[in-house]
């Protein structure tokens, strides 16, 4: 093939999940399936540049924010190495893998689902330059497919804003091995939904995710988390196509907090929530007691809290949230974002 050198930009956004995956095994396969909402100004930007070279062997340079980051590189090694064998040029080229995100560093938030999906986009997109025969649709799934052995959920940061992965019964088209765009129309109410992270916490969580996922092995309420996620979705699933948004509040809450329930109950325990996790939460439950506003908050592997509502209360909730609930946030800080749609070229 005569392509010798080039280079790709893609941004990739981060995602929330809404009933959580925890617990995987081998290759990168979760024991349940999960399903998030695709988020739209927290991304990650990457420029992949490469250059034909002469001899075998992974080869590679990384800048984060313009500055080489040698910490980076372990994990983008390892990565490669998991995905040689489905991207075989990835020895025939000296790479450049310049990344940045659009929130800070320190805010808490993690970068790995958008980071590995952005660099699952630009790998792909050399792939489709070698072989332009490849649909979209090929194109996409293979992302996809990819970026899940870089990080789990990265699969779910690659397109379409409501994205299911694991095989379900009642998700057609659904599967282990990569992301799937919720195959049904969701309401409505759904389109601009909201999500207003508030940093609780900055700086880096206390426990990687991949010891996390590994303790569920031997944690003894996982064969029911496993099941209750299932039932979950199949709940979600109808909750989403009728806008039912007291049933969405209920269970949306109920998996953030199952999700640090498996965690509390682990062997090493870990308590991910602060303090000031719990009393946004009482705040939150408060105001949706007290106004009948459809807010509801959800949890990733972190103390920091991402509030969800539909768009039309954004009015109301940013008072709530700049009055209440900022008083809670290191510095006072949130980032507001909302449902988005995956990646870009750029
Ligand atoms: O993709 P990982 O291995 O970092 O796992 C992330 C899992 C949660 O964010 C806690 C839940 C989820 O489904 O995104």
């Amino acid at each position: 093939n005569s392509v010798d050198s080039g280079n790709f930009t893609w941004s990739a956004p981060s995602n929330i999940a809404l009933v959580k995956y925890w617990g995987k095994r081998e290759p990168q396969i979760p024991a349940n399936p999960s399903i998030s909402f695709t988020l739209n100004k927290c991304k990650t930007i990457t420029t992949l540049s490469f250059e034909r070279k002469r001899h075998g062997g992974f080869s590679f340079d990384l800048l984060f924010e313009g500055q080489p980051k040698e910490s980076f590189k372990p994990k983008i090694l390892k990565f490669f190495e998991r995905i040689e064998s489905y991207l075989p040029f990835l020895t025939d080229f000296h790479f450049t893998i310049d990344t940045r995100n659009t929130f800070p560093h320190s805010s808490g938030i993690a970068s790995s689902a958008s980071g590995m999906a952005a660099l699952s986009m630009t790998l792909m997109s050399v792939e489709r330059l070698l072989n332009p025969e490849m649909t979209d649709d090929f194109f996409y799934q293979k992302a996809s497919f990819l970026a899940r052995l870089g990080s789990g959920s990265a699969c779910r940061s690659i397109k379409g804003n409501l994205v299911v992965w694991g095989e379900h019964e009642d998700i057609p088209q659904s599967s282990d091995l990569f992301g799937v765009e919720f195959p049904f129309e969701a309401h409505e109410v759904f389109q601009n939904y909201r999500d207003t992270i508030l940093i609780v916490e900055e700086g880096q969580k206390s426990v990687s995710s991949t010891v996390g996922h590994d303790l569920m092995n031997g944690n003894p309420f996982s064969e029911a988390r496993f099941a209750q996620a299932r039932t979950n979705l199949t709940r979600l699933k109808q909750i989403l196509i009728d806008g039912d948004l007291k049933s969405f509040v209920a269970l949306v809450e109920s998996e953030a907090l199952s999700l640090h329930a498996v965690m509390l109950t682990s062997n090493p325990y870990y308590i991910l929530m602060k303090p000031n996790t719990l009393a946004i939460i009482e705040k939150i439950r408060k105001f949706r007691s007290d106004t009948n506003v459809p807010i509801c908050f959800t949890l990733d592997a972190g103390a920091n809290v991402h509030v969800l509502y539909p768009d039309e209360y954004k009015g109301v909730i940013k008072t709530f949230i700049d009055g209440v609930l900022s008083l809670f946030c290191e510095g006072g800080k949130y980032i507001e974002d909302k449902i988005g749609n995956g990646s870009e070229l750029l």
